[in-house]
């Protein structure tokens, strides 16, 4: 599974340790920046990622900014992206199961990093229900997009 991986300034140290976790997970990973711990607008990043998936250039993106809030936002507001913001691993493998999350939002300086590892670890290698309830649902999502 190819994955896009993106961060602001302050999601940039945990952007680092799991785009390294991801690598030796054996995942294809492309890593939109940013490279540094200089100041940039988590906008920007936000939109190259989830531009990354409808292009079908990934299939999934995970998204760190100080807090997850502003990326998960900006992520919400692109067609066909369903972004989580995730503290926890019930809800890292519920946000799979129940509503088939194409891009994880994590706040780098809110979570533990190796929690946020785990919480990776569970959102990647989780899959869709597939149940009509839960699919009945994403399509009502999409229908208001
Ligand atoms: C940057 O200071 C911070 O506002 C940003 O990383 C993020 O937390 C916004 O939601």
């Amino acid at each position: 599974m190819k994955i896009s991986v993106g961060s602001d300034h302050a999601g940039f140290p945990l952007k680092q340790k799991i785009v390294t976790f991801l690598k030796e997970q054996g995942f294809d990973v492309d890593d939109h920046g940013t490279h540094s711990l200089d100041s940039v607008d988590y906008n920007d990043v936000a939109v190259d990622v989830a531009k990354s998936i409808q292009q079908n250039h990934a299939e999934r993106g995970i998204l760190i900014c100080g807090t997850g809030i502003g990326m998960s936002i900006q992520a919400n507001k692109m067609e066909g992206i369903r972004a989580a913001l995730v503290h926890d691993k019930e809800t890292a493998k519920l946000t799979r199961e129940h509503n088939d999350t194409n891009v994880l939002a994590l706040g780098g300086r809110i979570v533990d990093h190796a929690l946020a590892l785990d919480i990776v670890h569970l959102w990647v290698n989780t899959e869709f229900s597939q149940d009509p309830r839960h699919q009945r649902r994403i399509e009502k999502l999409e229908a208001k997009e």
